[in-house]
């Protein structure tokens, strides 16, 4: 089972409170660790979480800096409490932009976390879905078979993903907006898709599960017909 979440709406809980949007990310940053517990509790095999899209580089420099500041300083203070709890820990996306203490961290979060037997927890930071996409095109070979099972091995290796992470299952998204962002666009190519109304810093445990409750009774078809509908009197399924 692969979770993907679009954490959206740490901006304007702040702002509807009076505040610097950087503290809505700091509520956010709390949230990210109770929904982390709360995916390992349920089961979940993958948790992706998309922390900072290559985009957002075009947010003023001290939102962008302050985010960097969050992601360090979680990977500083989590990075114990994943060993404790089996998760393994990994970032994706590009790393030449970040800076040399973030990356420390990250290195160093991956190694002693990655004895872990449990979740693999991937964050995503300055993550651009097409960029992986050109980028594990440029490395494919002309000759030679290719799979979407190969393809989806050589996103990882750009993307810097140290483990094997399969398509996603359930792609949620808070913050009332419905698109996708540039997020694991290929690995989602079956996702079902959960929008839940809140904004990321009031998104917790109970709203995790009541999104993994409504997955249970999707139906997936994988473009075959439903069960209940034999002869595909319904048309395509989807
Ligand atoms: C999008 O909402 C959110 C982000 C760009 C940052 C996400 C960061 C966190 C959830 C906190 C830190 C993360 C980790 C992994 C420690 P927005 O801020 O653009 O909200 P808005 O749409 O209301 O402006």
């Amino acid at each position: 089972m692969h979770v993907a979440i679009i954490m959206d709406g740490n901006g304007r809980w702040a702002t509807q409170r009076g505040l610097p949007r950087t503290a809505g990310h700091i509520e956010g940053a709390k949230t990210v660790r109770s929904v982390v517990e709360a995916a390992a509790r349920s089961g979940v095999d993958v948790l992706t979480l998309y922390a900072f899209s290559s985009a957002n580089w075009s947010r003023p420099a001290g939102e962008t800096s302050a985010l960097m500041r969050l992601f360090g300083q979680y990977l500083f203070t989590e990075t114990r409490r994943c060993v404790e709890q089996s998760i393994r820990l990994n970032v994706i996306g590009r790393r030449d932009r970040l800076g040399d203490n973030l990356l420390r961290a990250i290195e160093q979060s991956e190694r002693l976390t990655a004895g872990g037997t449990g979740m693999h927890l991937r964050i995503a930071v300055d993550y651009s879905s097409q960029a992986s996409i050109l980028q594990a095109a440029r490395r494919v070979r002309a000759e030679g078979p290719l799979d979407s099972d190969a393809f989806m091995a050589l996103l990882n290796e750009v993307d810097h993903c140290a483990y094997p992470s399969g398509e996603v299952d359930l792609l949620i998204r808070t913050g009332h907006e419905r698109r996708l962002s540039d997020f694991l666009l290929w690995e989602c190519a079956y996702a079902e898709l959960y929008f839940a109304d809140c904004l990321w810093p009031e998104f917790g445990e109970s709203e995790f599960k009541a999104a993994l409750d409504d997955f249970a009774r999707r139906q997936r078809r994988f473009g075959r017909v439903a069960a209940h509908d034999p002869l595909g009197i319904r048309g395509e399924g989807t």
